[in-house]
């Protein structure tokens, strides 16, 4: 890397730092990559990639770098089967589960993370207005898509409509909580919802996280020594009809993608899980790495007992002072049985036991990705407001021995958000087969085009090298639409497919007269599933 700003940044070392909060690096925050200069020498994927790249746009479109096409598999309301189901809003996560050797035909996850009012009825309707049947139209667009997908011959991806794979699992679903725990009186929980990320295990189960389910039925707090429930944040009036307790959510969903039969997985934690992503230890023992999105949360890990199973295990919480997991179990640090009477109580109230533990704040971590051919960690921080972190980093953790059982790591900021290196916000990682890291970009909505977002244009795709003369130079791949963010980026098997949810595009708008994005149908704007097809034209 010949930038020298980077590679001062590059040796930085998190052992011995107490927080990944800006405030330690205050000097690395607005210290960025240098501008890219194509290199000198035989043009590889990223030369070229380079000469087909994108600007920054606030244009209404998917924009896609020179060489690249896409065609939408699926939009908001579409037709999935037979039976009338309809594809949810807010596609998030996608996760593809193989029916054929190479891959050319299979059963795709699609995560449905939230929804807008307008979208769902065509105009906006206040909490208190909503009819139950409108409640109910709103539940059953959220959770997750089950559709089984084709390339067909003409090179296109297509659903297979008639497939007896096809389903939705939403709110209204009741799903039971793994090793039957009893929650709230009951092991069964009404639906999911808020599901953002994910990951998939080795025996191809889908895994789909709750992310922001206070949005729903509130949380609660144990503050003063007794429960009481919050509704702060609950806004969409759901609890009218279907007041569930917020102890149901916030839980890893695990799915089979060919039955749907789905469990939350209580040990892992409750927490607003952004994404589990799953990596193999030697003895086949799983390890599954989760970031709490919210500013101030953690970062976690949970080692499961035996190959093949995520219903016992330990799990533990990141402490990047010493490089440390800590064990979130009454058992092994006793200092938790003053505060919790079983291990039940402490999952539930799983943010509350990493800070008894001393769990280092982050900036809200989002995806977290391993490298292929090594167990380095790449974790997105999106951003840090009231913190002064407005553009987020991408850091990487490699654990002691480079195994992933260890219970000791070290850490360091990869690579800093800012208008040098062009990204703001990282949201959602993703590797490709040349080991290039894909990354996308999530200002929100009412900040995007204002100070200080105003020179990054609107949310888009990336791609960095992880390695060579050009590590940590961001190039864009893709731009989205207006208000919308990109999300669950997932290649194909043979690399020239990169299915991508474009989410909530046209969202800003109060009515659909006035819409600020009409993609992808040119009239109305509906969040979407697309398949971008090409990328063996640059590789
Ligand atoms: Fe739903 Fe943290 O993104
Ligand atoms: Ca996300
Ligand atoms: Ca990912
Ligand atoms: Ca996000």
């Amino acid at each position: 890397m010949s930038s020298e700003g980077f590679d001062r940044r590059e040796f930085l070392n998190f052992l011995g730092v107490a927080s990944l909060s800006f405030g330690t690096f205050s000097s690395c925050k607005t210290a960025a990559v240098n501008a890219v200069a194509p290199p000198n020498k035989t043009p590889n994927f990223y030369d070229r990639a380079h000469t087909l790249s994108l600007n920054p746009s606030t244009k209404d479109d998917l924009l896609l770098a020179q060489g690249l096409s896409y065609e939408v598999i699926l939009s908001y309301g579409d037709k999935i089967n037979l039976a009338g189901d309809e594809f949810g809003s807010h596609n998030d996560f996608l996760a593809f589960a193989p029916l054929n050797d190479n891959h050319t035909e299979g059963v795709l996850w699609v995560n449905h993370e939230y929804h807008h009012t307008l979208f769902v009825h065509g105009q906006a309707i206040a909490a208190q207005d909503k009819t139950k049947a409108q409640v109910e139209k709103e539940m059953g667009g959220v959770g997750g898509s089950l559709v089984h997908i084709v390339l067909n011959k003409q090179g296109r991806w297509q659903l297979k409509l008639e497939s007896p794979y096809n389903r939705r699992i939403s709110a209204l679903t009741p799903i039971n909580f793994s090793n039957n725990h009893l929650i709230m009186g009951t092991n069964t929980a009404l639906g999911t919802l808020a599901n953002c990320a994910g990951g998939m295990t080795p025996y191809g189960t889908i895994l789909s996280c709750e992310e922001n389910y206070d949005f729903n039925y509130g949380e609660v707090s144990f503050a003063d020594g007794s429960r009481s429930l919050v509704m702060k944040a609950a806004k969409d009036g759901w609890e009218r009809f279907y007041a569930q307790p917020p102890e149901h959510y916030g839980w890893v969903v695990e799915i089979n993608p060919f039955t749907g039969a789905a469990e939350k997985l209580v040990e892992l934690g409750r927490m607003a899980h952004e994404c589990a992503t799953v990596n193999v230890a030697h003895d086949g023992r799983l390890v599954v790495y989760t970031g709490d999105d919210r500013a101030g949360e953690h970062l976690y890990k949970f080692i499961s007992d035996r190959p093949g199973s995520l219903k016992s295990g330990t799990l533990y919480v990141a402490e990047f002072g010493k490089g440390q997991w800590i064990p979130l179990d009454l058992q092994q640090t006793p200092i938790l049985q003053k505060h919790f009477t079983t291990q039940l109580e402490l999952l539930i109230r799983c943010r509350e036991a990493a800070k008894i533990v001393g769990a280092t704040p982050l900036d809200r971590p989002e995806d977290i990705e391993i490298q292929p051919g090594s167990n380095a960690i790449f974790i997105a921080c999106s951003n840090n407001i009231p913190k002064g972190n407005y553009f987020g980093t991408l850091s990487k953790v490699v654990e002691s021995d480079n195994n992933p059982l260890s219970l000791t790591f070290s850490a360091r900021e990869w690579l800093f958000g800012g208008e040098q290196s062009g990204i703001a916000c990282p949201d959602n990682l993703a590797f490709d087969s040349h080991g290039n890291l894909w990354v996308t970009t999530d200002v929100s909505e009412t900040a995007m085009h204002k100070s200080p977002y105003a020179a990054f244009g609107n949310n888009s795709l990336f791609m960095i090298p992880i390695s060579g003369d050009e590590a940590g130079r961001p190039l864009r791949m893709a731009s989205a639409p207006r208000d919308a963010e990109l999300t669950g980026p997932l290649f194909s098997k043979d690399g020239n497919t990169l299915f991508l949810s474009v989410q909530h595009p046209g969202c800003t708008a109060s009515d659909l007269k006035n819409p600020t994005s009409t993609w992808p149908t040119g009239n109305r704007a509906k969040s979407s599933v697309v398949a971008i097809n090409g990328f063996n034209n640059i590789s």
